[in-house]
């Protein structure tokens, strides 16, 4: 064996790149629950690809037959229910798995400074997989997938000037068709699949290069050894590599349990007007996009005016891009920060999942209110973020790593 790693190493640097970013790759002592979650994506990512595959080689892209081959795929194929099903499930497994990953990310102050391109990267890769689910969602062609994309399609057409053009060349047709169908097939299965996972490599990179941060916030390279090893560092491998297999086998327990008895989960996860074939002639009485997109959808519909609340949705997306550059705290993990920003953490993570909640109910009054109140609340968490994290009075960091 190792003869045989002496040459490939003499011509790739496999056993390089094995130490770089595993058995020499020391990520602080101290990651909880929440670091499970980027091996988890890793996982559900693998699980995508795979299952997508499998997928792709029953599946028909065309308007007269994609609903039937699904139901093929459901009734016919060889385990084709059980491939389908962990494909579906693991689109909202994704979301699931990639928000908790993100919420770490805010908790910790893991975007800060020197993680910001960590974090656009990670950004980059979130619009992506939304894409990526958008487009998945029109491929069974039920009557969700059909005017789901129609209701999101039609907002380019709110943009001046060019929006009615834009939306007719995103469609390809007057309306959509087959052959929409046909390019969202092409960009689901092969172009954003490329994308995400030259993301994921670049993410992943970015985060090596800086080492990883850590639930207090210490900056375990300040102490190292005489070798030059941080103290309070311990080897990925076998160390987290063995301790993420406990995580994996949790999710894979719940992961399991919802293919298998809920798959549906209360028309969350697969949508009860989907399971009808998309009708151009039949718009059903509520559209609702899947559940990981309503949090925007409440904030689009809270804004009276159509542009300017596709406008307020793009905003809400885009200003977490710049977040790195609104946290002007000394400190970076929420265990150190003050109590203005503790509470305005609270608060954004309860707008974020009330928007979610009326995003996915039918409009009504209180909603209307509801979603407004937590759009104002949703944005002025990122807007006073400079004033607040500035202004309150932080915890000192500990020097090393005590817990
Ligand atoms: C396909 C989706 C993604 C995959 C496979 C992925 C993978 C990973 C992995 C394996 C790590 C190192 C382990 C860990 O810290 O949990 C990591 C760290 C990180 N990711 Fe992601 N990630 C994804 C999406 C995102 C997104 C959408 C964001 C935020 C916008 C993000 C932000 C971060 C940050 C800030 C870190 C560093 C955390 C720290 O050191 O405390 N990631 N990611």
């Amino acid at each position: 064996m190792s003869k045989f790693m002496e040459w490939v190493d003499a011509r790739f640097p496999a056993t390089k790149m094995w130490e770089e970013h595993l058995s020499k790759y020391y990520a602080p002592k101290n990651f909880n629950f929440f670091y499970f979650f980027g091996s988890l994506a890793l996982l559900v990512l693998v699980n995508q690809i795979i299952t997508g595959i499998w997928l792709t080689m029953s599946y028909t892209p065309s308007a007269e037959e994609a609903f039937a081959s699904v139901e093929y795929i459901m009734r016919d194929v060889d385990y084709g229910w059980i491939i389908r099903l962990l494909h579906s499930t693991g689109a909202s497994a994704f979301f699931i798995v990639v928000y908790m990953h993100m919420f770490r990310g805010l908790l910790y102050g893991s975007y800060q400074k020197p993680r910001e391109l960590v974090w656009l990267f990670g950004m980059l890769i979130y619009l992506a997989l939304m894409a990526e689910a958008f487009m998945g969602y029109l491929l069974p062609w039920g009557q969700m997938s059909y005017w789901g994309a129609q209701v999101i399609i039609s907002l380019f057409g709110a943009i001046p000037v060019i929006g009615a053009d834009l939306t007719q060349w995103i469609r390809g047709d007057y309306l959509i068709s087959g052959i929409t169908l046909n390019r969202f097939f092409a960009l689901h299965v092969v172009a954003l699949p490329i994308v995400v996972l030259g993301l994921v490599v670049l993410h992943i990179l970015a985060l090596h290069e800086v080492g990883s941060n850590n639930p207090e916030g210490v900056d375990i390279k300040k102490k190292k050894d005489a070798n030059g090893i941080p103290l309070d560092g311990i080897p990925f491998h076998p160390y987290y590599t063995v301790k993420d297999i406990v995580g994996v086998v949790v999710f894979l327990f719940v992961f399991c349990a919802i293919v298998f008895f809920f798959p549906e989960m209360g028309g969350y996860f697969l949508e009860k007007p989907n399971f009808e074939v998309a009708n151009a002639f039949k718009t059903p009485a509520h559209i609702a996009p899947v559940w990981y997109f309503t949090p925007f959808y409440a904030i689009l519909r809270a804004v009276p005016d159509k542009l300017m609340g596709v406008v307020a949705m793009g905003a809400a997306i885009a200003i977490l891009f710049v977040l790195p550059w609104l946290d002007r705290s000394p400190v970076k993990s929420i265990r150190h920060k003050g109590w203005l920003s503790k509470i305005w953490m609270w608060v954004f993570a309860l707008s974020f999942v009330i928007l979610g909640y009326y995003g996915s109910q039918a409009p009504s009054d209180l909603g209307t209110i509801m979603s407004r109140t937590c759009t104002i609340l949703y944005f002025a968490f990122f807007l006073l973020m400079p004033f607040y994290t500035r202004m309150e009075k932080t915890k000192p960091v500990p020097d090393r790593v005590t817990c």
